[in-house]
C-alpha cells in the first residue's frame, strides 16, 4: 500500500514538473480577446520577462530560461499565455498541448514537427521539447499564430512579442476616419530609403497623400555614423532637448484625419526630428498610426514615447519593418488594422 502511494505521488509530481499545470486541467479559464497594448520582452538565458513594463519570472520558481534550438527560441509557455489571457490544456497520455486564445486554437505534441492551428496542419521547424523536466515550446510559431508580432534582436538576443490589435475605445474613431478616402496622409522621415520604401507602399495601397520630412540641414553619411559617439545623430539622440529643424511644411493638415507616421529606429527610439514634427502641428482628434524600420530592433517604446508630443491625438500601436520590407508585408499590416476595426 505504502509503495503504491509513493508511486502515485511520483506520477503526480512528474505530471506537474513537465507541464507546470495539472493534468487535463485549464491553467487559465478566462479565454478572451487579445489584450490591447500588450508588449512582452524576454532574453535568451534570462529567466525574467517583462510584460507591459512589469518584470515576471518566465517559469515561476524554476529559473527556466528561453533557449535556442535549431535557430528557434523555445520557452516554457504557461506564464506567457496567461499574460495574454489565453488558456492551456495538457493531455498527459498523448503529450498534447492545446493553447486557446480568442478564436484561435493551437495544438502541439511533444517531439512532433506537426502542429494544428484551428485544425489546419502546419509544419514546425523545431518541435516542442521537454528539457530538464520543463516543457519548452516554439514561441514565434505560437505567438504569430495567435495574432501577435514577434521581433528578434540578434545582438541583444531579445524577443519582443507585441499585439497588433487596437484598443476598443479607438475603434469607433478609426472606423469613421478610415472609411473616408482622401483623408489619410503618410508622413515619414528617411535618410537611406528604407522607411521611404515602406511609406510609399502604404501610400500606394491606401491611395493616400504622402509627405517626406526634410531636415533644414540634411543628414550626411558622417552624421548618420552611429559607431562614432560624436556623430550628429548620436549627439541628437542623447539630447532630450534636441529639435532638428524641418525645412518643409504640410500646409493643409486640417483636412487629414489619419496620419501614418514613419521613421527609422535610432538607438531604439524615433529620431529627434520626429519630436520637432509632432510639436509643429495640432493633432487633436486625429489618429496617428506609427511605423518604423530598423536593422533588428523592435519598435519597443519608440512609438509610445512620441505620444507626449501631441495633445488629444488617438495613437494606435505601431509596426516595425525590416530592411527587406515588402509590399505584401505592408499590405498584410494594413489589412490587419482594417480587420481589427471592423
Ligand atoms: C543613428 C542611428 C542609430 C540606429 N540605431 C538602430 C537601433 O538601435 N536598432 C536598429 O535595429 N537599427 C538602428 N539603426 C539602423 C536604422 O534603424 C535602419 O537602417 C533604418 O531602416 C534606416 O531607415 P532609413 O533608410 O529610412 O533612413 C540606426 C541607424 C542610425 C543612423
Amino acid at each position: 500500500m505504502k509503495k503504491l502511494m509513493s508511486i502515485l505521488i511520483m506520477i503526480l509530481v512528474f505530471a506537474f514538473m513537465i507541464t507546470g499545470c495539472e493534468n487535463n486541467s485549464e491553467v487559465h479559464a478566462a479565454a478572451s480577446d487579445i489584450s490591447n497594448n500588450f508588449i512582452l520582452t524576454m532574453q535568451i538565458n534570462n529567466s525574467v520577462m517583462t510584460v507591459n513594463g512589469v518584470q515576471k519570472e518566465i517559469d515561476e520558481g524554476k529559473g527556466t530560461t528561453p533557449v535556442i534550438v535549431n535557430s528557434r527560441t523555445l520557452v516554457p509557455i504557461r506564464a506567457i499565455i496567461e499574460a495574454m489571457e489565453g488558456k492551456i490544456l495538457w493531455e498527459q497520455n498523448t503529450q498534447k498541448i492545446t493553447i486557446e486564445l480568442s478564436d484561435k486554437i493551437i495544438e502541439l505534441i511533444i517531439g512532433s514537427n506537426i502542429a494544428y492551428v484551428n485544425d489546419e496542419q502546419k509544419e514546425l521547424d523545431t518541435a516542442p521539447e521537454i528539457i530538464n523536466g520543463r516543457t519548452l515550446l516554439p514561441i514565434r510559431f505560437i505567438s504569430e499564430n495567435l495574432g501577435y508580432n514577434v521581433d528578434w534582436n540578434a545582438n541583444e538576443q531579445i524577443i519582443t512579442i507585441e499585439n497588433t490589435s487596437i484598443a476598443l475605445s479607438e475603434e469607433a474613431a478609426l472606423n469613421n476616419q478610415l472609411e473616408e478616402t482622401g483623408k489619410t496622409i503618410v508622413v515619414y522621415f528617411s535618410n537611406t530609403g528604407t522607411t521611404e520604401k515602406a511609406a510609399n507602399y502604404i501610400s500606394e495601397e491606401l491611395n493616400a497623400d504622402i509627405f517626406k520630412i526634410k531636415a533644414v540641414e540634411p543628414y550626411t553619411s558622417e552624421d548618420l555614423n552611429y559607431s562614432n559617439s560624436s556623430s550628429r545623430a548620436n549627439i541628437e539622440q542623447n539630447d532630450t532637448n534636441a529639435r532638428p529643424e524641418i525645412e518643409n511644411k504640410i500646409e493643409n493638415i486640417e483636412q487629414f484625419d489619419v496620419v501614418y507616421l514613419g521613421y527609422p529606429i535610432w538607438w531604439g527610439q524615433a529620431p529627434k526630428i520626429m519630436s520637432t514634427f509632432l510639436e509643429s502641428y495640432d493633432f487633436s482628434g486625429k489618429t496617428i498610426i506609427p511605423f518604423c524600420t530598423s536593422h533588428s530592433s523592435g519598435i519597443g517604446s519608440s512609438d509610445t514615447n512620441l505620444h507626449s508630443f501631441t495633445d488629444n491625438a488617438q495613437w494606435i500601436s505601431g509596426k516595425r519593418f525590416g530592411g527587406e520590407v515588402s509590399k505584401n508585408e505592408v499590405k498584410e499590416w494594413l489589412e490587419a488594422i482594417k480587420k481589427n476595426i471592423n
